[in-house]
């Protein structure tokens, strides 16, 4: 049988965290500890119900992975396994808090790595039923659409656009807990894909990229880009009238190029092509290309059904790859033309991190939302699958115009 005291024994020191101050029982407040390790960061936050960070700790295993040339599901569960406890800790001690003075504990139940997901459930798990704290499990994804509200005035429903290493999704959002799925890579997410080009183009060779993940190395070489639309890139998906993803074919069409430049230029092992600055930013727009051109078509679904109100309507980008810049201008573009508010939270809370997943705990509690199942659910999907219903709209979508240098 399974037992909790053996799975946890290093981390029952939490056990000293015994002697806490009534002073934190007066606060008028729901607080909340939310605890996140789907992928490859080991997060934890304290949030007050205004939306104040009162503690927060963040172990980022990027640097790590970009060593291995992706993440490893065992490296990462074993980071996690080592870290939560301390991250925990450091998060109450930044919030001069202890447990005790929590309402209750939130935590990534899905979606995830399997093993990294177990690290954070069962070390919640094991703090909840320790301190008698209510668990609320969280949906990573919603915690990534959701954020924004803290930082933001945006009233529901909104459309989201997620992406990051692990997702690519359009979503519209009419609640805390009500979702329809617009669109989704049917492939890899865009993450995933700038990490693999910026490898192949071996740009962890120039000193000041090479503790950069590989999305930011690219935007930052794309910022010295001369004659970017040298290389071209085919829009992907342009014949299928949903919302839907695809990035595979554009890292097939980047290889082709970046191979034919190395032949070029007669370049073999380490060396870079003299092109990398140009390349990195006509990819970087032909991501853009995608994405805009994506959140156009369920902009002009949202409109078709009547889903949003006229008027105040917001595009939330987060994850990841919504702290890249070009990206983000890009996608403000799409909002000056469709009449969009487009938001993002800070850089640090667009990739993955606790704060995200306390503050959903604080959203559901304020609405009262019935608790998900508390089991981890590796390939949980958001929300009410619609993508079929904007397939059938069969809408035309003409690309705005982007520019290269705002
Ligand atoms: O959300 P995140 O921290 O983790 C998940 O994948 O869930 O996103 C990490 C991804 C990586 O693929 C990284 O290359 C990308 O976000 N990223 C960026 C930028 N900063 C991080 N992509 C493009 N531009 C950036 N500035
Ligand atoms: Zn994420």
């Amino acid at each position: 049988m399974f037992s909790l005291s053996k799975y946890f024994k290093p981390y029952l020191k939490i056990n000293k965290i015994n002697n806490f101050s009534n002073s934190m029982l007066l606060l008028k407040h729901t607080v909340v500890l939310g605890i996140e390790t789907s992928c490859d960061d080991t997060g934890c936050a304290i949030v007050d119900e205004s939306g104040r960070i009162l503690g927060e700790s963040l172990n980022s295993q990027t640097l790590i992975h970009l060593r291995h040339g992706g993440i490893n599901p065992i490296i990462a569960r074993e980071f996690h396994r080592n870290n939560i406890e301390k991250v925990v800790s450091n998060a109450l001690d930044k919030a001069s808090m202890k447990i005790e003075d929590i309402n209750a504990i939130a935590v990534t139940t899905k979606p995830g790595l399997p093993g990294s997901l177990e690290i954070g459930v069962k070390y919640a798990n094991y703090i909840s039923q320790k301190y008698n704290k209510m668990l609320v499990p969280i949906h990573h994804m919603k915690a990534h659409a959701l954020v924004a509200r803290m930082y933001n005035n945006i009233d529901f429903p909104f459309l989201v656009l997620l992406i990051s290493g692990g997702h690519c999704l359009l979503a519209l959002v009419n609640d805390v807990d009500n979702f329809h799925l617009l669109g989704q890579t049917i492939d890899n997410p865009p993450g995933e894909i700038l990490d693999k080009c910026a490898r192949r183009m071996k740009l962890r060779n120039i000193p000041k990229y090479s503790h950069m993940p590989g999305g930011q190395a690219i935007e930052m070489a794309a910022l010295n880009a001369k004659n970017p639309t040298d290389f071209t890139f085919p829009l992907p998906l342009a014949r299928n009238r949903d919302c839907n993803f695809s990035f595979s074919g554009l890292q097939d069409a980047f290889i082709r190029l970046l191979t034919m430049k190395e032949k070029e230029h007669n370049l073999m092992g380490d060396n870079i092509i003299p092109e990398v600055n140009d390349l990195c930013a006509a990819f970087q727009m032909a991501v853009a290309k995608h994405l805009v051109q994506r959140t156009q078509r369920a902009a002009q679904f949202l409109e078709l059904k009547s889903y949003l109100p006229n008027e105040n309507k917001t595009l939330v980008v987060s994850g990841g790859v919504a702290c890249n810049n070009f990206i983000f201008k890009s996608l403000e573009t799409f909002g000056t033309h469709y009449n969009y508010k487009v938001v993002r939270p800070p850089p640090n809370v667009c990739t993955d991190n606790g704060v995200m997943i306390a503050w959903n705990g604080i959203e559901i509690l304020r609405k009262g939302c019935q608790l998900d199942n508390k089991e981890i659910d590796p390939k949980a999907p958001l929300g009410k699958n619609i993508i079929d219903q904007v397939k059938l709209s069969n809408l035309p979508t003409k690309l705005v115009k982007l520019k290269y240098f705002y």
